[in-house]
């Protein structure tokens, strides 16, 4: 686990290999908010300042992709006022910076059971895709009312009609013909996986796509995230000794 940096952190960008795809489990907004004796949806709404910082950051990197996970699955269940206010946040996020994101040349996706979106969120969603949607520079992938499980679930489901329909024998079912099954089939495999708030699992976090991933974990609230913790998460990744299960010339053949 990565302490928080002091105010000595260096802010020099990270020079050397970046990873193409950073993918954020943005963790702690609540704890943040109980620390001041605020509202949970306080700790929501300065995440979303982090959230900002984080997106300006990794496309001034000319990263390929980033995924932020910011609803998932397992968040319909918490109380009606929390998720009113989180669909409400998301919301205006999609209105107010899509200008933002086509000056600089972000492309908007999303993952998740979409379909379960209030339609408020939906239409907003549908916007700044279709506004972005000739953006070449970095892909945006929000994680929406997703989770890793749920999105193996249909695209199994899906595989399975195929084989009903008779257009597919299971023994032509592969690795590659799930990955291009998933939400989204064309995303770089995320490199590096950060989470904030010091908890150091997955929870259900596009649980096939990290199979060799890094994995960093910060022990920040997310609120607090700003681009120093990034620039240091990138900094550990590039120590690590990826392996993918092969030995060295063999790796360098992988990821060219
Ligand atoms: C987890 O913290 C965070 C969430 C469930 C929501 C994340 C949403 C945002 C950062 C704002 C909206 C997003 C965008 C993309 C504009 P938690 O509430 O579980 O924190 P806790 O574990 O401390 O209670």
């Amino acid at each position: 686990m990565l302490n928080s940096p002091r105010s000595s952190q260096n802010l020099t960008p990270p020079t050397g290999p970046l990873p193409r795809h950073i993918a954020i489990i943005m963790d702690g907004n609540g704890r943040w908010a109980r620390r001041r004796s605020l509202p949970r949806l306080m700790g929501h709404r300065e995440g979303v300042t982090a959230v900002r910082e984080a997106v300006t950051t990794c496309a001034e990197l000319k990263l390929d992709a980033l995924t932020l996970y910011a609803f998932s699955t397992e968040n319909w269940g918490r109380p009606p006022r929390e998720i009113n206010g989180l669909m409400r946040l998301l919301r205006n996020y999609l209105v107010r910076e899509v200008d933002e994101m086509v000056e600089n040349d972000i492309r908007l996706v999303a993952m998740g059971r979409l379909d379960q979106l209030p339609s408020t969120v939906r239409k907003a969603l549908e916007r700044a895709m279709a506004m972005t949607e000739n953006c070449r520079g970095m892909r945006l992938n929000l994680a929406l009312s997703y989770s890793g499980r749920s999105e193996l679930t249909d695209a199994m489901r899906r595989l399975a009609a195929e084989v009903r329909r008779g257009h597919l024998q299971p023994e032509e079912i592969t690795e590659e013909l799930i990955t291009r099954h998933l939400y989204i089939d064309d995303l770089p495999e995320p490199d590096l996986v950060i989470r904030t708030s010091g908890e150091e699992r997955i929870s259900n976090f596009m649980i096939w796509q990290i199979a060799y991933a890094e994995l960093c974990f910060l022990d920040i609230p997310w609120p607090d995230f700003r681009k120093e913790h990034l620039f240091r998460a990138i900094r550990d990744f590039q120590q690590r000794d990826r392996r993918f299960g092969v030995i060295p010339q063999q790796v360098r053949e992988r990821v060219g």
